[in-house]
């Protein structure tokens, strides 16, 4: 049977599309069975409606504080009985009730080579620091800022004239790439978590 996956989302969403394309072939191994937006109107949302999959929106504007946001966030994904939920351009940090439920199968895609540049604005502060090689780290998350044990990571050389923009342009296109392999390879292989140490079987 598939494996079950709940895709956390804010903006526009082409993770999402990556994932929902790979998980239209069976052999793939998953099915995309809810989104979620810490938002209303992302472009994702409107990827996962065309795509027949359920949706919901949780802005933390409609809560009291963020303890509440997060138990309404876990409330919402818990029914869906995700093997795994996948932070795909989620902008915001799950809380305590999130991550003990969800905790060991949860990860998240950044545009770094973590622990490099962490945070909001990796494309952006690999750029002003001159590294001359950047990417994509696919994690599981713990209660850090991009601080959880590495799944995979993909190398992106930085070019002579690259913007912000272009440059996390590129590193999307293999972030991409990267998300659906070892997503696929996640759920239909199993995996195991050490300590720091990941090994997808
Ligand atoms: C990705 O680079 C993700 O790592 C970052 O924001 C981007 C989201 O892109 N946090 P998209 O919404 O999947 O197109």
């Amino acid at each position: 049977m598939a494996a079950r996956l709940v895709v956390l989302v804010s903006g526009a969403g082409t993770n999402l599309q990556a994932l929902l394309d790979a998980c239209a072939d069976p052999e793939y191994g998953a099915q995309v069975v809810a989104v979620g937006a810490d938002r209303a109107g992302t472009r994702a949302v409107d990827r996962a409606r065309v795509a027949g999959v359920e949706t919901f929106e949780l802005p933390i504007s409609a809560y009291d504080d963020r303890g509440a946001w997060d138990q309404a966030l876990t409330d919402r994904v818990a029914p869906h009985e995700p093997d795994l939920v996948v932070s795909a351009g989620f902008m915001k940090l799950a809380g305590e009730a999130f991550l003990s439920r969800f905790g060991g199968r949860y990860v998240n895609t950044h545009p770094s080579l973590l622990p490099a540049f962490p945070g909001m604005h990796g494309p952006r502060d690999a750029l002003h620091h001159g590294v001359k090689v950047t990417g994509a780290t696919l994690f599981f998350v713990d209660a850090g800022i991009d601080t959880g044990p590495i799944v995979a990571q993909v190398a992106v050389p930085v070019e002579h004239g690259d913007t912000t923009d272009n440059l996390h342009e590129r590193i999307k296109a293999a972030e991409r790439k990267m998300l659906i392999y070892w997503v696929g390879r996640m759920v239909r292989n199993g995996f195991t978590i050490e300590g720091r140490k990941v090994v997808v079987l």
